[in-house]
């Protein structure tokens, strides 16, 4: 019934999540969840926690949370803004910046939600292209702006930048705000949460939903200077006062708690990651350099739509793009070793059925 739809309803192309099937059990190699559960801190809190504190509203502030995620990464608490996912936390930070005159830039090859939050919030954007190893084009990003978001490592492709060269872009635009999405900075990369006290403009976000291993839970904070945090804080207290609940603050404090068992899950992960590239390269496939908790790759002779469908038959999810420049790829997220050999039997034996 469209009728009773608004214009800019009927015009959206909402963002489309990696398939979470609920009919069968996949080894789930598609959406870069962590293949470890969650610390046993997590479980702790939850059993711990008290429930009849249920019927009193959250901290609308979060402030314990934020307090510990500025302790932890040496900011005030002014400086942390805290909500449903990092996703919820992206949208209010596109409403709070980015619509501005000039266009927003971020690279065409990206997180397929920024077009998304665009188009709900009305806001111009021009996409700048990735070079041909799909890497980015600085040169591109140097031009009129009303803001510029890129992820760092890059998703889908898992390709990092350097901190000297998110400085440079900082530096080169100090009219605009810079959003560094960090959603896979624990498997690698520098974050640019150390440059925060030297760019008012920059704004990195983070997600409990990877490397700390709590995807269910909804839970994601941006760090930047307290005049971006309060633009937050105001979006987000016209909309919804309450976005964190008290269970996910206790959980998100117990998970932050835990160091040691954070440190070894994505020392796994990094590790799993480079034998799973070797092992593709080996098996034929071009893998680009991955500093995330997923490969990016292509096979010279097959046909990546082909490999995704025979790898679902055999019971593995993967994640495959139909869009431009990227149809010929499969993201693959690590798994833990036994589902990576799982996968790379499956491929083995699709070879044999149709050899490259
Ligand atoms: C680049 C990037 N940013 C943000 C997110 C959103 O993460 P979440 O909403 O689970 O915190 C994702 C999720 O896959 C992502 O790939």
């Amino acid at each position: 019934m469209t009728k009773y739809w608004s214009k800019l309803v009927e015009g959206l192309e909402p963002y489309v999540p990696g398939e979470q099937p609920q009919d069968q059990q996949y080894i789930k190699l598609n959406t870069n969840e962590s293949p470890y559960p969650p610390s046993p801190a997590v479980a702790q809190a939850i059993k711990t926690f008290a429930a009849d504190s249920l019927r009193r509203y959250p901290d609308p502030q979060s402030g314990d949370l934020v307090t510990a995620l500025a302790n932890y990464h040496g900011l005030k608490p002014q400086q942390v803004f805290v909500g449903n996912g990092s996703d919820e936390v992206l949208a209010h930070a596109f409403q709070a910046f980015f619509k501005q005159e000039d266009k927003i830039l971020f690279p065409d090859i990206s997180y397929s939600f920024y077009p998304a939050y665009c188009a709900l919030y009305e806001i111009e954007y021009e996409q700048v292209a990735l070079d041909a190893e799909f890497r980015i084009d600085f040169d591109g990003f140097r031009r009129a702006n009303g803001g510029i978001i890129i992820p760092n490592p890059n998703a889908p492709t898992g390709i990092a930048l350097k901190l000297a060269e998110i400085r440079e872009m900082l530096a080169d635009n100090p009219e605009s705000v810079v959003i560094i999405d960090e959603a896979y900075v624990d498997f690698g990369t520098e974050s640019a949460c150390l440059l925060i006290p030297e760019f008012d403009n920059l704004l990195v976000v983070q997600t409990y939903s990877k490397s700390r291993n709590l995807a269910g839970l909804r839970l994601g904070f941006a760090l930047g200077n307290e005049n971006l945090i309060e633009a937050l804080q105001r979006v987000k207290n016209s909309f919804n006062s309450y976005p964190v609940d008290s269970l996910t603050s206790s959980i998100g404090l117990a998970a932050l708690g835990d160091e040691d068992y954070f440190q070894d899950c994505s020392r796994r992960v990094i590790a799993s990651r480079e034998r799973l590239a070797a092992e593709l390269a080996e098996l034929g496939f071009e893998v680009f350099p991955s500093s995330a908790n997923f490969v990016f790759v292509r096979h010279p002779h097959s046909k990546a739509e082909t490999l995704y469908l025979e790898l679902k038959t055999a019971g593995i999810l993967v994640r495959y793009f139909k869009t431009a420049r990227i149809d010929d790829c499969l993201r693959i997220t690590v798994g833990t070793e036994i589902e990576c050999d799982a996968l790379l039997d499956a491929l083995k034996k699709s070879w044999t059925k149709t050899p490259a």
